[in-house]
């Protein structure tokens, strides 16, 4: 294929254009059986956090048209696990890893990147302040321009190494230009968006909410149009801020509308539970579907559809 498919977010050259999304392949381990985990753009780590979490009740997951609801509740090792465990397989089999951190206030995300910061392997900081599934709504940071701007600021005095910070921003937000503009002066370098969006499935003949959580988030194909719309919507607002775009992308077609829109790089995440080797089939088709239109490079059409 002759196209470049090169790209980068801020200061974190990518090789590729398709990273995993946040929580749909753990820490990438899982996915080496169906490919070569250090060819993709990045493995964007399942949230870690301080300290070993057991998540929501179950139910976690519900079918929905065109998508799926989950709600897992940040379920996960706690960051010593992590950085024993996963960050090392990473490290040692040269895969670009942006690690996500989710934390139950501000303090702890600050917590994060200081125990991150001098360690070896990091690609980029992935900082979830919009995790739909926590207990309190009220703790969803990037629904608020304040509390979204404080965490940032919290990372940003914390964050001594030259790896990007991007920030992950709910689309349940009147205004998502505003909060991007928050996040950006308080210190990020990047914006990754779209996380889920916050719904619920009842069951009607047990006349409860299916999720044990009762709310959950959204994904998959059903919620493209949003993502789309909202990486538009920054892109024309911050044009130089680098967006890693993310939601329902299925296809290369998905995958370029995203590139159209603004974003730099996209992340693969629903599609990789029913077809483990999307990242790598995503980019070769956002490849062939660059290539049928005459374009030589990806870096050419980020932003493409402003222009037009
Ligand atoms: C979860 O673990 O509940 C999902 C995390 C997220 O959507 O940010």
């Amino acid at each position: 294929m002759s196209v470049d498919l090169t790209t980068s977010l801020g200061s974190l050259e990518l090789s590729a254009p398709t990273a995993t999304a946040s929580g749909c392949a753990a820490a990438g381990r899982e996915l080496a059986q169906f490919g070569d985990v250090s060819t993709l753009g990045a493995v964007v780590t399942k949230s870690i956090m301080l300290k070993a979490r057991s998540g929501r009740p179950t139910p976690r997951m519900a079918e929905t048209p065109r998508g799926m609801l989950n709600s897992i509740g940040l379920q996960g090792p706690g960051i010593e696990s992590f950085l024993e465990k996963d960050l090392s397989w990473l490290t040692e089999n040269n895969v670009t890893t942006i690690v996500s951190i989710a934390g139950n206030n501000v303090a702890e995300f600050g917590q994060l990147a200081r125990i991150l910061r001098d360690v070896p392997g990091i690609g980029g900081l992935e900082v979830n302040i919009s995790c739909p599934n926590v207990e309190s709504r009220g703790q969803v940071f990037a629904c608020n321009p304040v509390s979204a701007a404080d965490v940032i600021d919290t990372v940003r005095s914390e964050w001594t190494s030259s790896a990007p910070i991007l920030a992950k921003l709910s689309p349940d937000v009147t205004d998502i230009t505003e909060i991007a503009g928050s996040v950006i002066n308080a210190g990020a370098d990047g914006i990754s968006m779209i996380n889920t969006l916050l719904g619920m499935v009842i069951d009607v003949d047990k006349m409860k909410p299916v999720l044990g959580g009762r709310t959950g988030g959204l994904s998959g194909p059903a919620i493209r149009p949003v993502a789309v719309r909202a990486v538009y919507q920054v892109h024309a607002a911050f044009p130089e801020v680098p967006i890693l775009g993310m939601g329902g992308i299925r296809t290369g077609h998905d995958a370029l509308q995203f590139i159209a829109a603004g974003a730099s790089a996209v992340s693969i995440g629903t599609v990789v539970f029913g077809d483990p080797s999307s990242p790598w089939r995503i980019a070769n088709e956002l490849g062939q579907e660059l290539e049928q239109r005459g374009y030589s490079s990806l870096r050419e059409v980020i932003g493409l559809a402003h222009k037009n």
